[in-house]
């Protein structure tokens, strides 16, 4: 399974601090927002991602990531010329998807659970269908919203509902099997203009494959897309790691723990890190200290 790092859009309820920096490059406490991501998407065991964003910004995510081999992994870049929706990453992937399934994380989306590496190597083994993750919060209306029946069976799926009928978000994290690359070219434009997530998850809705696994209330769910989300995920990452010594959305870490990389690799990122706390922590694991 492949992944895509989704890093453009327009950023515009964070002006004017995106007017001139993309909004995924913006720190998250001590790390570029992206890394958040991308570390979930490298412990769901992928270790090829095509990395999209703008024209303007894709450059910076190059210079910040390079080829990959710093983490074991590869990186390919593509460029969204128009935020024209979130499905659209299937098509710009098409070539170098090659017709393999493929995961699917929001660049400014951050989640946080104990078990998630396994609900997600779950949703990477399941060879028919599509995995998303359900996450309760108090303003469904932002999001896209899926209700269930008493049996706990996802029935409906709507984006941005005026009156959302559950409050069970969808969040930035997706799982498609190899279809995904025959039935994205067949979505249409929405109304505002986009080729919608959700209608990509309608029809796995539709054709009854699509998989919704409710993230219980004991993990956090981020995007960091508006002044408020953005301070309060850097609080989030502080507090969890000030308090555990545990780090968040290190993709160094994750290269370690996954075996991607070695201790003497990793013992490379933390001097490069200087006398960062991070560069300090990620010393800590290379010497077996942070187990
Ligand atoms: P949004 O937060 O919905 O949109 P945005 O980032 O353009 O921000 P705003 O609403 O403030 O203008 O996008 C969710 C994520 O998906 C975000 O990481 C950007 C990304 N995205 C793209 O890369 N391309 C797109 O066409 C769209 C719609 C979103």
């Amino acid at each position: 399974m492949k992944g895509i790092l989704l890093a453009g859009g327009s950023g515009t309820r964070l002006h004017p601090m995106t007017l001139a920096a993309s909004k995924q490059l913006l720190p998250v406490y001590d790390k570029p927002m992206v890394y958040y991501p991308l570390s979930t998407l490298m412990l769901a065991g992928i270790t090829e991602i095509m990395v999209i964003s703008t024209p303007d910004d894709l450059p910076q995510f190059k210079r910040l990531l390079g080829d990959g081999s710093k983490f074991g992994i590869r990186f390919a870049y593509a460029v969204q010329p128009k935020p024209d929706g979130i499905a659209q990453a299937f098509l710009i992937a098409r070539d170098w998807l090659a017709g393999d399934a493929c995961a699917l994380a929001l660049g400014d989306n951050l989640i946080h659970a104990d078990h998630l590496s396994t609900l997600m190597r779950t949703a990477a083994s399941r060879p028919v269908g599509a995995s998303v993750f359900a996450y309760r919060v108090r303003d469904p209306e932002r999001y896209g919203v899926v209700a269930f029946d008493e049996s706990g069976k996802a029935v409906e799926i709507v984006e941005k509902p005026a009156a959302p009928t559950s409050n069970w978000a969808v969040t930035g994290l997706y799982f498609y099997d190899k279809h995904v690359n025959d039935i994205a070219p067949q979505i249409r434009p929405s109304p505002r203009g986009e080729l919608e997530i959700t209608d990509l998850n309608h029809v796995y809705l539709e054709m009854g494959t699509l998989h919704v696994e409710k993230l219980s209330r004991g993990c956090a769910w981020l995007d960091a897309g508006t002044p408020d989300s953005l301070l309060q995920a850097a609080t989030f990452v502080q507090t969890i790691q000030s308090r555990t010594g545990m780090l968040v959305g290190s993709p160094e870490e994750v290269a370690f723990r996954m075996g991607y990389i070695d201790a003497d690799a990793l013992r490379a990122h933390a001097r490069g890190l200087g006398k960062t706390d991070l560069g300090r922590a990620l010393l800590e694991l290379a010497e077996g200290e942070l187990l």
